[in-house]
């Protein structure tokens, strides 16, 4: 936060920077927000002026005060390697755009087995009609990236852990391996945020929030988010900029509002999963809770090395049951929304299937699979839902 007659502040942990990021109040009459700027048009004072672009702002689409003022927020938290940060309609547009920003007629990418499905969709689609090849590879291959890094590789996109399956990526290193052979590192971080995993500082040139998650965190905005090192944000900002891509000012301050509360929401999100997840993996109706927090997850050990915290989502494998039965789970719910998405206040459940999905490992997790989303409703109540859910399984089985 800047302040008049303070002109170096102390360094600020992550929760005060939560706060304080992009915020201004004495710039704007002492208010503790930023005004939102509804805009289009910027007016120059004479025709020279214009000529010249002389003037802070120049069109709505190029930046406001108020999409400063999240970019701002949001550089905050990434840290010292962070060059900026572009804003996107959605997190897809954010995934999209940054590919876009690094790739050719001709480029080669790398992109994990795990990804997002619509991110595969865009690869296996867009990027091919654009004359782009995409080799997908287990999520699990660490330093072994190295071997399918070919001369024509721009980027090497990771997204850990899966938003699905869960599973854990050496992301730093995925990063030496890349950035010894001259490949990009791109991330999808909206699982653990800047908050719980400084993408950047780990070796990553863009890293991607899909903001409808935990920087919303109410289930009412579409947000996409792009952080570059400097090595990456000249061009980020000219393939945004190009490509006309903006965020309306009510959704840019629904982002900015939701970020002052995003630290403790996420620790409750991550205390109120974990506590969840250790419940399930005593059930015997489940065969494996995906969840790398837990020290039984095969990727625990990265989660512990690199990552400060976890968010409320997870899987879990149940021993083996009819698909009415999961069914039966799930509809018996009553504090889980069935549906996607996920970074809301509240929980969700679907059941999901990553066969169809993957192309280079095979998904067998030996049983039918459950994401959870644990939202902020007390966590015991949730349990019991949970309960109720199971007394439906076994009478479905
Ligand atoms: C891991 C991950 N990345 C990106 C996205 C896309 O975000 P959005 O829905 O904001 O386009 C999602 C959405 O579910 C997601 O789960």
């Amino acid at each position: 936060m800047k302040r008049l007659k303070q002109p170096s502040p102390p360094p600020e942990r992550t929760a005060t920077r939560l706060v304080t990021g992009g915020r201004d109040p004495l710039a704007n009459h002492g208010f503790i927000n930023p005004p939102v700027y509804h805009a289009s048009t910027v007016v120059y004072s004479s025709a020279a002026d214009y000529l010249a672009h002389r003037g802070r702002y120049q069109y709505g689409r190029r930046g406001t005060p108020t999409s400063e003022a999240l970019q701002e927020a949001l550089a905050g938290l990434e840290g010292d390697k962070c060059a900026g940060v572009a804003l996107l309609p959605s997190g897809l547009a954010a995934v999209s755009a940054a590919f876009l920003s690094v790739v050719g007629a001709g480029a080669h990418v790398l992109v994990t087995d795990s990804a997002y499905l619509p991110t595969r969709k865009f690869c296996d689609g867009l990027l091919v009609r654009y004359g782009i090849r995409t080799t997908y590879y287990d999520p699990r291959i660490g330093a072994g990236i190295a071997a399918l890094i070919e001369p024509k590789t721009r980027a090497v996109f990771v997204e850990s852990p899966g938003s699905l399956s869960l599973e854990m990526q050496d992301v730093p290193a995925i990063a030496a391996a890349a950035h010894a052979r001259g490949a990009l590192v791109l991330m999808d971080n909206t699982w653990a945020s800047p908050i719980y995993f400084r993408a950047l500082e780990k070796g990553v040139d863009l890293s991607i929030q899909s903001g409808t998650k935990y920087i919303g965190g109410h289930s009412d905005l579409m947000l996409g988010t792009v952080s570059a090192n400097a090595a990456c944000w000249k061009r980020l900002r000219e393939t945004v900029e190009t490509m006309g891509l903006c965020v309306g000012p009510d959704d840019t301050y629904l982002g900015l509002r939701g970020v002052r509360t995003m630290g403790v929401r996420l620790a409750q999100h991550y205390a109120s999963g974990l506590k969840v997840a250790h419940w399930l993996a005593g059930r015997p109706e489940v065969a494996r809770v995906l969840h790398p927090a837990l020290e039984t997850d095969p990727g625990h050990a990265l989660w512990r090395r690199d990552y400060t915290g976890a968010c409320g989502l997870f899987s879990v494998v149940l021993k083996s049951a009819p698909q009415a039965a999961t069914h039966a789970l799930l509809d018996a719910l009553t504090l889980f929304g069935i549906g996607a998405s996920w970074g809301g206040f509240e929980s969700l459940a679907i059941p999901f299937d990553c066969s169809d999905m993957r192309t280079a490992t095979a998904w067998a997790p030996g049983g039918p699979t459950v994401r959870l989303h644990i939202g902020l409703e007390d966590v015991d109540d949730l349990i019991a839902d949970l309960e109720r859910g199971f007394a439906a399984f076994e009478a479905a089985r």
